[in-house]
């Protein structure tokens, strides 16, 4: 029978780390609480130190040959039945992220619908999962290749994408033969644990899946002793970009290579001949849905000057008109989804400068009774609610120019020609994703071409990449590793080559060949 997932229930549920099918008890606890009402506690959870993640990390060692040997179909079974299961409860755990991070229930949905999208994708890889046979230079020998699981994955994933993003991580994961301990972000617990409850009900042996709850030192401690016990033989990591360099050192020092998601200052780019109603419409999805809480949200529009003023009249327009408030509502986005985001996005509010124009609300900052937002949904005083915020006249020489702001503050700024939007849509370092709005062909491949992004959209959203398409980003965005679809395969795999020779005697290559005999020397002109 399928799990149901509980609703509201009087008290809030104590949420423990899964090592080894066991839940181990920890004397520190937090408190995850709804940011649209803060008074309602979510759930508890009970934090591990450094100690939990060596010990779930020896924990999936222990369980990764026996999962390996497991045929690929067979482990893919379990996936395929992860996703039936996510399906059953998709409203269940929508309506779970809407009450923990404050996600809009329809983009709640989507994310859902993101989990069971990567296991339909995943299921057909256990049956896949193709090497190669490769002709030999010599006769009597065949040459093959074989993917073969990396071996202990942990997977580190931030709280705004809490089900999806981790997914996108465990569900390869385990196709390819990986045992995976996940450690969430810390005011996602109630999430975590529903996910991760729903794999191990799909039939999920135990000690393939650890879920360790614990707060980053912790977390950077124990990693960093993992790696040097040689339990741990990849790491998945999303996240900011200053957490994911000290993540890439010290996977560097142990020789590997993770899989790093980071930051991004996403560009949109719209050209004199884009209809700007439709841009206006892409950027308001990019920049304000989910209060600009996704790595794919949307950084700074550049407009070309000659509908520049054009484009930012009708986006402050239909931004001071869009609904904000209860996210249970349809609405364009709710609280920030916890208390840290909300203390930072006020702090970044001080990089406006005075040659900037402040557009878009009633105010800027947290929305209060004093402070209103005209047609806000709900009561603002119940939770993390900020006024959305356009800042217009953005240049390179700005701070908002390259900082990543995580919350519903979009800059503009304004260009000439084509070349300078691309050296301003490249010039902050990021690289996660990108658009144009334009209707020439000859523009949309002159961006794709200059655009140093891993991602890019023509007349669509900076947010919201299909789950099959290869996703991440380059230079402060991530170091080229790129997950989803067949691209994640080679995050969780390693390439074996194997050579069979039966001739009977030594054939050493490039050395025991024979070669083909030619009359190099021969040109046309020769026969007349
Ligand atoms: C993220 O914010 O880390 O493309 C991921 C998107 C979503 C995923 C965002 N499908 O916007």
């Amino acid at each position: 029978m399928a799990t149901r997932l509980r609703g509201g229930s009087a008290s809030p549920p104590t949420v423990r780390s899964i090592i080894a099918g066991r839940r181990p008890r920890a004397a520190r606890t937090e408190q995850s609480t709804n940011p649209a009402m803060l008074t309602e506690v979510v759930a508890e959870v009970e934090l591990l130190g450094a100690d939990g993640i060596v010990a779930a990390c020896r924990a999936a060692r222990a369980a990764q040959a026996g999962w390996a040997a497991t045929p690929p179909p067979r482990r893919a079974r379990a996936i395929q039945q992860a996703g039936r299961l996510v399906e059953a409860n998709k409203e269940a755990l929508a309506r779970l992220l809407t009450r923990e991070i404050g996600k809009p229930y329809v983009e709640s949905l989507g994310e859902v619908q993101e989990i069971i999208d990567q296991c339909d994708f995943f299921v057909g890889e256990g049956r896949r999962l193709y090497g190669q046979t490769v002709p030999s230079e010599m006769p009597n020998k065949q040459l093959f290749t074989f993917r073969v699981p990396v071996g202990v994955s942990l997977i580190i994933t931030a709280g705004n994408f809490p089900v999806a993003v981790p997914s996108w991580y465990m569900i390869p994961a385990f196709v390819c033969g990986n045992t995976v301990v996940w450690k969430p972000a810390e005011y996602t617990p109630a999430l975590a644990d529903a996910l991760a409850t729903l794999f191990i009900k799909a039939g999920l042996p135990k000690g393939v899946l650890q879920v360790v709850h614990a707060d980053g030192a912790a977390t950077s401690a124990g990693l960093a002793a993992a790696l040097e016990e040689g339990v741990v033989d990849k790491v998945g990591f999303t996240g900011s970009t200053a957490v994911g360099s000290h993540i890439g050192e010290l996977c560097g020092r142990h020789l590997q290579t993770p899989c790093l998601e980071l930051g991004g200052k996403n560009p949109l780019v719209v050209m004199p001949d884009a209809d700007l109603d439709l841009a206006v419409e892409g950027a308001l999805f990019s920049g304000f849905a989910f209060g600009g809480q996704r790595c794919t949200s949307l950084g700074t529009v550049f407009c070309h000057e000659k509908i520049h003023k054009a484009f930012v009249t009708k986006f402050a327009g239909a931004l001071a008109s869009a609904r904000l408030g209860d996210p249970t509502k349809d609405v364009l986005y709710g609280p920030l989804m916890h208390q840290r985001f909300f203390d930072r996005f006020i702090e970044f509010l001080d990089l406006v400068q005075p040659h900037h124009r402040v557009l878009g609300s009633t105010g800027t900052g947290r929305i209060t009774r004093r402070n209103p937002r005209r047609g806000f949904v709900g009561n603002p005083a119940s939770g993390l609610f900020v006024h959305p915020t356009i800042v217009d006249g953005i240049r390179p020489d700005d701070a908002l120019y390259d900082t990543e702001t995580f919350g519903p503050l979009v800059g503009v700024g304004r260009f000439a020609t084509l070349d300078e939007a691309i050296a301003l849509a490249n010039g902050h370092g990021y690289g996660l994703s990108s658009a144009i709005y334009t209707r020439n062909p000859e523009y949309a491949f002159r961006f794709r071409e200059g655009v140093s992004a891993g991602m890019l959209s023509v007349n669509n959203s900076t947010a919201g990449a299909e789950s099959h398409l290869p996703f991440g980003g380059n230079g402060k965005s991530g170091n080229g590793s790129r997950q989803s679809g067949m691209w994640v395969l080679d995050q969780f795999t390693k390439w074996q080559a194997m050579n069979w020779d039966y001739a009977g005697h030594l054939q050493r290559a490039q050395i025991d060949i024979e070669d083909v005999p030619a009359d190099l020397g021969y040109r046309l002109e020769s026969r007349r």
